[in-house]
This record gives structure tokens, sequence and C-alpha cells, in this order.
């Protein structure tokens, strides 16, 4: 069986799915205030075309699979949909990227259906900045999400804070005492022009934030297990590290590793490059293993050597949460 290596010879082995564009929030730098361009139902890939779909992958050698949106937690039975995934063989690693608002609900559901490891956003700890930032007073709820994930046994539980000059900027050492307190690993993210709200968002050049954490917590480089593109610093004794991801100032995409499907079945093959192959007519006429395994070998074939966030800041109309975050 042939594998999923692209032109540049990396290995393709992490999904990255989104169930949905919907989300519950409106994130400065992701959606805007009104959005109106939702995928209508139909076109969202059933459970069976999605399952049809990645055991196509993971016979390819897919190895991990990551839910995301929009928000998942807004996509109905999400659980069902998890547990079909985590018994494909070869799917070794199911996470989720979530936003929390609705997830002390559905917490234990989604641990018992096999998703391991849980990485949530958080942009600040206090409630009036929340609200500016996601257009919605949600910081009590995000918090006892991450309570009900904890107790879920969820590990390691990341928390995703998207740096924003002059917007939550002053509040990253709050923000890493808080996840040394709780036991989270955090990561600091650059904002990517995608989309207008994208490319209005603050950027903050997050090389400076690193040496300014490094001394001032006593951090040493190390890694951190994921298959994403951070790059960890941690203490010492290793109970506690921080991630930096930098699609700007330090571009990770000679490692990328990763294809994303959207809600609608259309595969991109880079965040930051219109790259894409269309699997839902192929879904919907009933293809084979065989066709679909020919057709994604087609596209790892498309997937561009890296992104041009910084060459062309405008090139990317879609939004974050069309193609998931
Ligand atoms: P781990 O498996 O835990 O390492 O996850 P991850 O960091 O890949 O996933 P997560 O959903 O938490 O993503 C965090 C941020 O990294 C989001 O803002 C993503 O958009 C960004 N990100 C993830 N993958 C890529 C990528 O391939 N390219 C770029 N430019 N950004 C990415
Ligand atoms: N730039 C960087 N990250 C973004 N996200 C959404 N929009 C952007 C953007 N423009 C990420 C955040 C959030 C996740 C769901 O998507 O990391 O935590
Ligand atoms: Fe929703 Fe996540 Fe986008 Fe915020 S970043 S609007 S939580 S999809």
């Amino acid at each position: 069986m042939p594998t999923l290596i692209d032109r540049f010879g990396r290995r393709i082995e992490y999904l990255r799915l989104s169930v949905t564009d919907r989300c519950d929030l409106r994130c400065s730098y992701c959606m805007p205030e009104g959005f109106k361009g939702f995928e209508e139902p139909a076109h969202w890939l059933t459970f069976d075309e999605i399952e049809r779909l990645l055991a196509a992958f993971a016979r390819l050698g897919l190895r991990r699979v990551r839910l995301t949106g929009g928000e998942p937690l807004l996509r109905g039975n999400l659980p069902e949909l998890a547990a079909r995934l985590a018994r494909l063989p070869g799917i070794e690693d199911l996470s989720l990227s979530t936003n929390a608002t609705q997830l002390a609900r559905h917490a234990l559901a989604l641990r018992a259906a096999g998703i391991t490891r849980l990485n949530v956003s958080l942009d600040s700890l206090r409630p009036e900045r929340i609200e500016r930032i996601a257009g919605r007073d949600v910081l009590a709820r995000i918090l006892a999400g991450l309570d009900a994930a904890q107790a879920a046994g969820f590990a390691p539980i990341k928390i995703n804070m998207v740096a924003m000059r002059g917007v939550n900027d002053d509040e990253i050492e709050d923000m890493v005492e808080f996840c040394m307190a709780r036991g989270f690993v955090l990561r600091l993210i650059e904002t990517m022009p995608m989309g207008e709200t994208g490319r209005n968002a603050q950027y903050l050049d997050l090389q400076p934030v690193k040496a300014r954490l490094a001394a001032r917590f006593g951090l040493m480089e190390g890694e951190f297990p994921g298959g994403g593109p951070a790059r960890y610093l941690r203490t010492p004794d290793g109970r506690f590290s921080v991630g930096f991801i930098t699609p700007i100032s330090q571009h990770f995409c000679a490692t990328c590793n990763r294809v994303r499907l959207s809600v609608d079945g259309t595969l991109y093959l880079c965040l930051g490059q219109e790259e894409r192959m269309e699997f839902r007519p192929l879904l919907r006429r009933g293809a084979g293993e065989e066709e679909l395994t020919e057709a994604i070998l087609q596209a790892i074939e498309l997937k561009p050597e890296r992104h041009e966030f910084r060459e062309q800041p405008n090139k990317i109309l879609r939004f974050m949460s069309m193609t998931g975050g």
C-alpha cells in the first residue's frame, strides 16, 4: 500500500477534521460579527461519509485525527462520530480543539468516546476582555468546561492563547501562572491573516516574548508530545511547558505533516494556500475504496511547499472558521 508522502518528502499523518463551520463565539481574529456565509446542512459530510473517507486515509498511513470547527461541539452527536473514528484501524491519536463554552456538558461522553488530548482556546482570564475578544460573556462557562475536562481525565489539556498586541499581551505572564497552577500546557499563537478578521488582528511577534518568558520563569528548550507545529520551552522539572506557534516570525512548513478536511468535504492542503480537492461528489456517488485512495494520493501531490502569509497577507479570503482553526 502506498503511503502519504508529498512532493517535498513530508509524511502526511495528521488530518484536521472540521465538523462544522458554525460557532457560538465571534473571536475578533476568526469570524466577523454578522457573518452569514455558512455551509448549508445538505452539504455537510455525514458521519458515514467521514468514516469512509478517513478509513481510506488511515489505510494510507494517517495516524492522528483532530476534531475542530468552527466550534466542534455544535455538531450533534459528536461523541458518536468520535467513537467511530477512534475505532478505525491505524488511528492512534484522536484529539479535539474547542472553545469549551459547552464542554462541561459533553466532557465525560467525549472522553468515553476515545478522545484523549484536548486543546482549549482561552485568550484572557478577565471576563470583560473575553467579552471584547469573543463577542460574548463566556469566561465562567469556559472555566467550568476546563474543570469538567480535568475531572473527565483528558490529558494533556493545552490552552491556546492568540497573543495580540494591545489586546491581551499584558496577560501572558498571568496566563503562564494560571497554567502552571492548573497543570495545563500553554500555547501562544501568532495571528494569521485569514479573511479580513485575521488581517485586522493585532499581530505580535512571539520571539521576544519567548526570550522574556524563558528568563522570567527559568525555562529551557524542550519537546512536548503532540503532532502540531508548536515549539516548546519547559521548566527544568518538566512539569510546565509553553509552546509557541509562530507561523509568521518562524514558520514551520518544512515539517508540516497535515491536511484539513472542511465540513463540506473539501480537503485543503494548506491553511495558507488555495490548493484543494473536493471529496463530497466522490463520496455521494458511492466511490469505492480504490477510487478514494487514488483521489487522496492525487490530492497529496497538490500540497504546496509553504504558506505565504508574510509575502501576500491579503491572499486568503476564507475565514479560519471555514478551514478549521
Ligand atoms: P497538537 O496536536 O496538540 O500539537 O495540536 P495543534 O497545535 O496542531 O492544534 P490546535 O488546534 O491547538 O492548533 C493551534 C493553532 O495552531 C491554531 O491556531 C491553528 O490554526 C494553528 N495551526 C495548526 N496547524 C497549523 C498549520 O499547519 N499551519 C499553520 N500556519 N497553523 C497551524
Ligand atoms: N490566527 C491565528 N489563529 C487563529 N485561530 C482562529 N483564527 C486565527 C487567526 N486569524 C485559532 C485560535 C483558536 C483556534 C480555534 O483557531 O488558535 O484557538
Ligand atoms: Fe469560534 Fe474558535 Fe473562531 Fe473563536 S476562534 S470564533 S471560538 S471557531
